[in-house]
This record gives structure tokens, sequence and C-alpha cells, in this order.
């Protein structure tokens, strides 16, 4: 049985030049969404805490890890507040990765807030401001909403175009028909040219799982039918199973935002379509910058949705890379929020040794972090990598990565890897992979590697080279 129905998105519904990607594309257009961590998906500890070899994407690094597992135990029994964690350890020897790994650990979808140190310095934002807003956007608040949805597996994608009666020329999409299967049935949705242009922002294809709000006409979308889930270990994709039940349904909702996304949504009113549906007009005030005032007014709303149980508070990770480079005044401002009640998991970073604390004169201490901050932190430190766990990272990017190592390659980048860095050899890869398919190869050959490190100098290479001609 085939029903068409029609949604009439609230806004007015401004005609879509039909112009954009086609509705036919493949996910291939995902695959560039690829991050340099994307292969990480946990620390890879056993239940007792230990390291279980290389597992979770982790390569080696078995007491880091292991360091980082007892951090999340400690936060999940709440005895890690007014407290941080410090990551030190060479460049490249997976920080960042671990931290990324950390907040994993602590639920899928914990918020994970990532700023370098130098951020701070602005000339438009206090540095304090800086460092308040990125531990609001560490904040999760997970709303439960009942809707009136049509959730289904994407069967088909298609616009109608109508000659555009205002311009001349050029043809506007007048609606789209979009077809949605669950497990019980199918339905043709007959849909307002909004609706479309949220597809295509959304990058959604067939096969894709998604939902749209009956009385808004905001697209979701949930991830993949695992109907066209492939037999990588690791990929970025997610894979949901089809949906039960009927397409046109009430559904319970779980919205994901953050406190500085509710910040941000109030003191801008007209963004955020999302968010704005979620949390109504809550304070609706003509500011139009985040204020302290702002904030509270944010807290008290947030303070009773959770009263009425619609809303639960999901703690988040906040990461400061080169936490060196922050000035006494951010620290000292540190101190006092990791003290605030509802502080998110704080994680430093650095690569320095003793050093000068920012901001003043003749302060030197540990990682340039000044004694009082040292002293609620709990310091772990990396190793750097021999070889063969080199060409283990290198192995689990080019699998991600979906580059093919033709013989020998892997021990080439890993001597790279070993004589310049590991992120010099994993920059190689790409590249590499271009160089490959243009000579019409599937896999990368050593001399792919030779041509590229011929071509991208590694730091070391580069600046004696620079050297050497300044001496003649
Ligand atoms: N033990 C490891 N296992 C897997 N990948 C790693 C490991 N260590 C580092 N990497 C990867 O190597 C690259 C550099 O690591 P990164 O975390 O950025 O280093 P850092 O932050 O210490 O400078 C990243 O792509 C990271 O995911
Ligand atoms: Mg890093």
């Amino acid at each position: 049985m085939k029903a068409t129905t029609t949604i009439a998105s609230s806004s007015s519904g401004t005609p879509v030049a039909h112009n954009a990607v086609p509705p036919s594309a493949t996910s291939a257009a995902r695959a560039n969404r690829v991050a340099p961590h994307s292969h990480i998906k946990g620390l890879g500890l056993t239940a007792e805490g230990f390291s279980a070899g290389d597992a979770g994407g982790f390569v080696g690094q078995a007491n880091a890890r292991e360091a980082c597992g007892v951090v999340v135990d400690l936060v999940k029994s709440r005895k890690f507040s007014g407290r941080a964690l410090l990551l030190v350890g060479a460049p490249g020897t997976g920080k960042t990765a671990l931290a990324l790994a950390l907040s994993h650990e602590l639920g899928s979808k914990v918020p994970f807030c990532p700023m370098v140190g130098s951020e701070v310095y602005s000339s438009e934002v206090k540095k304090t401001e800086v460092l308040a807003e990125a531990f609001r956007r560490a904040i999760g608040l997970r709303i439960k909403e009942t809707k009136e949805v049509y959730e289904g597996e994407v069967t088909e994608i298609t616009p109608s175009e109508a000659e555009n009666p205002l311009a001349g020329y050029g043809k506007t999409v007048s609606h789209v028909v979009v077809g949605l299967k669950t497990a019980r049935g199918t339905k043709q949705l007959r849909l307002d040219p909004s609706v479309y242009e949220a597809i295509l922002k959304e990058r959604i294809v067939v096969g894709d799982v998604v939902y749209i709000e009956a009385n808004t006409g905001a697209v979701k979308r949930v991830g993949r039918s695992d109907a066209y889930a492939s037999s990588f270990d690791l990929e970025s994709e997610t894979y949901v199973p089809l949906p039960k039940g009927d397409v046109h349904k009430r559904k319970e909702l779980v919205q994901d935002v953050t406190l500085g996304d509710l910040d941000a949504a109030n003191a801008r009113p007209q963004g955020g379509q999302d968010i704005m549906s979620v949390m109504g007009s809550l304070v609706r005030t003509g500011r139009t910058e985040v204020t302290d005032k702002l904030r509270r007014e944010v807290n008290k709303v947030v303070k009773q949705y959770v009263d009425q149980g619609v809303a639960e508070v999901v703690p988040g990770v906040v990461f400061i890379d080169e936490v060196h480079m922050l000035d006494i005044e951010c620290f000292t401002y540190l101190n006092a929020l990791l003290e605030s009640p509802m502080a998110p998991t704080v994680i430093f970073a650095t690569n320095r040794g003793n050093a000068l604390v920012r901001g003043t004169t003749d302060v030197v201490s540990p990682h340039g972090v000044p004694g009082d901050l040292l002293d609620r932190c709990l310091i772990v430190k990396t190793e750097t990598y021999a070889r063969a766990q080199i060409a283990q990272v290198l192995q689990v990017r080019a699998q991600v990565e979906g580059i093919q190592l033709g013989p020998g390659v892997l021990d080439k980048l890993a001597e790279e890897g070993e004589r310049a860095s590991l992120r010099y050899a994993l920059q190689l890869l790409a590249p590499a992979a271009i160089l490959a398919r243009m000579a019409g190869r599937d896999a990368i050959v050593i001399d792919d590697v030779d041509e590229m490190g011929g071509m991208f100098l590694d730091a070391k290479t580069s600046a004696s080279a620079l050297a050497q001609e300044a001496g003649m």
C-alpha cells in the first residue's frame, strides 16, 4: 500500500534553485569526512581496565591508556570534580587521540570541545570569555520530546521542477517526492521545496535512515541503513537498523544540545532552527551578545527542564591543547571554573617541560602551568613510538582512508616516520595515494612514497637545507 502525504513546511517555502548535488549521488560524498582521528573508537581496555593489546583503534601506549581508563572510572563515579587530567609528551604521540578516546568512553553523545591555548588571545573577546564559552560548549543537555514524525529508510528522492514564473530562465523545485520504508510498510511523501533544501544540506541519499518532523519539516539523518553496511572493521559511518513500526508515528526524540548552543541561540534568536524548536522562546530578549546574565537565565530554564524530567545534563569533556600558551590570568580563572558545580571533565595537553608561565616575568614552572593548578592535575605521560608501532598506526590509517599499500611500502613509510615524525609519515599517505591513482594503480608502491618524500619535505630536512644555503 502506498499513500501520498504532503507536509507543508512552516517556513514560507522560498523556491530553491535545483542546481546542487544530484540526489542520486552515492555516499561517496561522505568519504571525505575522514578526520585524522576517525580511527580512534575508544581506549580499547578490558573490563578490568587493562590495555588489551591494540584495540579501539589504538596502538601501544599501554600505560597512558590504562591511566585514562582510571580517569574514566573516576569521572563516572563522580570523583573527578575539581580536578583535571594533564597529558604530557612529544608531538604526535597521541595526546589528542587519547583525549578523544576518553570522551568516547564516557558515552557516545558526550560533548567533546577541543581548543588550543592560544585561542584565548583574540582582540574582540576577553580571554576568560573564550574559556567560559568552551566550558559551556562542553556541557550537553539531552532533551526528550514526543513528536509526530515520518521515519524510515529513504527509497527515493525525486525533485519536481517547474518553470520559474518570476525569473525568465532557470527552473525551481516545486516539490520533492521522498519515499520512506520501514519494516512494516512504505510511504511516499510530497514535500515542500524547503524540505528539499534541508535534504541537500544534510547530504541525504537513498539508503539513509532519516526522520522528518511533521509540523516543522525539519529533517534529521539518523545514519545509514545497515543493509548497506560494508565489511570494514573501521569506518566513520554509523549504521542503523531499518526502523520498526509505521512510517508516520509519534516518536520520542532525543535532542542533544550544549549549553553553549543555547546561549548562542538565545543571543541571536534568528538562527538555529532546531534548537529553537526545542527550547521554544526560551528567554526571548533583544540581546545579541552572550553575557553572564544571559547564561544565568539559560541556566535557570535548564534547571526547570531538568526538574520536570524533560531534560538531562550530560557533562562532557573540554580539551585544552598547548596549555602552556595560556597566561596567568587564564590559569586563575581555570581554577575557578574547575570548582563550579556544573564543570565538565577537563583535559590539558602540552609538549613543554619547564617553562615560564606566560604573563609573569619570573615564574618558571613544570609545563608552564602554575603550581596551584598543577596540584589539581593528574599527569599522564605519552611515550614516543618505535618503528613497529608507527607501522601499525600507518596500517590502521591506510585502512580507514581506503588506501592500499603495495609490498614494502609500510616498511618504507615506517622508516620515514621514525626518521622524521609519525605525523609526517601519516601525511605522505594521502598524496602518495593520489599519485598512485594518477598512474592508474590501486595500491601505493615504494616509488610513490619516494617521489612524495622528494616533493614534500619533513621539517628536519627542510630546516637543514635552508641552514646550508644560508651558510654558503
Ligand atoms: N597509539 C596510537 N594509536 C593509533 N593512532 C595514533 C596513536 N598515537 C597517535 N595516533 C595518530 O597519530 C596522529 C597524531 O597523534 P596526535 O594525537 O595528534 O598527537 P599529539 O596530540 O600528541 O601531538 C593522529 O592521527 C592520531 O590519531
Ligand atoms: Mg595534539
